[in-house]
């Protein structure tokens, strides 16, 4: 008999909802949340808000898109953390009262590990153990991945995330938010003639705050020379700012790859999508003798597919939770 799963995803400002027929994704329904780009950044309460909106009629389109009815469906997953606790919150109550409700099994979902998993929601999938670069808006990790339950964080960032870094140096360009795509667009116009200095981090953690100040520094003093320097430069500046975030994670990834011999590599999160990234991983890959992994863009940035994908292997697995559940805002 088939597991089909209903996955519901809210940790920070998407709404999605996912139908996953014994691991593979039939529908993938997100709802964004425009209303955060007049306020340069993701409100929590309006986030909050925009989910109770939206949570009911996304999941309505996920079932009718996938043509599976609320009979069929086999068990409940859900992101429990980390995220924004009014988000979750949302997605939690909802997850629970479908259970309740049609009496199914819960299946609570940790967002870092749906997003290292959205690599097994279509091929090819990487084998047993690789690593996994995972940048989003909130996290940079390097992942040690031996099964779908077994993962180390072998280095992360000890102040902001790679997605932060791209989208706080866009804001300084005076770009919208969230910058990272925007920025991801105007970089492939230009050229990385600017050097920004890369931090010197021991082992495999990430820094990007100093990136974040010498980018201002340096935009102070250019344009106190010339006060159209950003409008004259803004291709060159933002695909220097991208060469610069790309190098920094990269170098860190090949040093993971070396120390721990692993030929599997993937990449994974919203930053993910950035195309600079994908095509210097894509490269490096090739130079290192890696076999390379990059999901669709579906499922790099929040999505319920990678819970539903998730939430698959813990029901073969039998690791389901209680009514009891409440969800936690930083990783466990
Ligand atoms: O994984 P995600 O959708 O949400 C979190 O879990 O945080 O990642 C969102 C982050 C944002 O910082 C956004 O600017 C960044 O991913 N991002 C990009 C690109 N697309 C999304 N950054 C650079 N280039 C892109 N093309
Ligand atoms: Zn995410």
């Amino acid at each position: 008999m088939s597991v089909i799963i209903l996955a519901i995803e809210s940790s920070c400002d998407d709404t999605s909802a996912a139908v996953v027929r014994d691991g593979v994704v039939l529908s993938n329904c997100v709802a964004n949340q425009d209303a955060h780009q007049q306020y340069g950044g993701v409100v929590p309460e309006v986030a909050s808000r925009a989910h109770q909106a939206n949570i009911i009629p996304v999941v309505d389109l996920a079932l009718k898109k996938a043509g599976v009815g609320k009979d069929e469906i086999t068990a409940v997953g859900f992101t429990r953390g980390p995220g924004l606790l009014g988000s979750l919150i949302v997605g939690t109550s909802f997850a629970k009262s479908f259970a309740l409700a049609h009496d199914l099994p819960l299946i609570e979902v940790d967002h870092m590990q749906a997003h290292v998993l959205a690599h097994f929601a279509e091929d090819p999938k990487p084998e047993f153990p690789f690593l996994c670069l995972t940048v989003s808006g909130g996290h940079t990790q390097i992942v040690l991945v031996r099964s779908y339950s077994d993962m180390e964080v072998l280095g992360k960032t000890l102040d902001d995330a790679a997605g932060e870094a791209f989208d706080k140096s866009g804001k300084l360009l005076g770009l919208g938010y969230p910058a990272g795509p925007l920025l991801d667009k105007l970089a492939r116009q230009g050229n990385p003639v600017f050097e920004f200095p890369e931090p010197s981090m021991e082992g495999l953690n990430f820094s990007f705050s100093g990136l974040k100040t010498s980018i201002l520094y340096f935009l102070k003093k250019k344009t106190a020379e010339n006060p159209e320097f950003i409008r004259e430069n803004l291709t060159d500046i933002c695909a220097s700012v991208q060469h610069t975030i790309v190098t920094i994670l990269l170098k860190k990834f090949r040093k993971a790859a070396r120390q721990t011999g692993i030929k599997e590599l993937a990449l994974a999160g919203g930053v993910s999508a950035n195309s600079g990234l994908r095509e210097a991983f894509t490269a490096l890959g090739e130079k290192e003798g890696w076999k390379t992994y990059i999901p669709a863009f579906q499922f790099c940035t929040d999505n319920a597919g990678m819970i539903g994908v998730t939430a698959y292997y813990k029901y073969l697995a039998g690791d389901f939770c209680g009514q009891d559940t409440s969800p936690y805002a930083r990783q466990l």
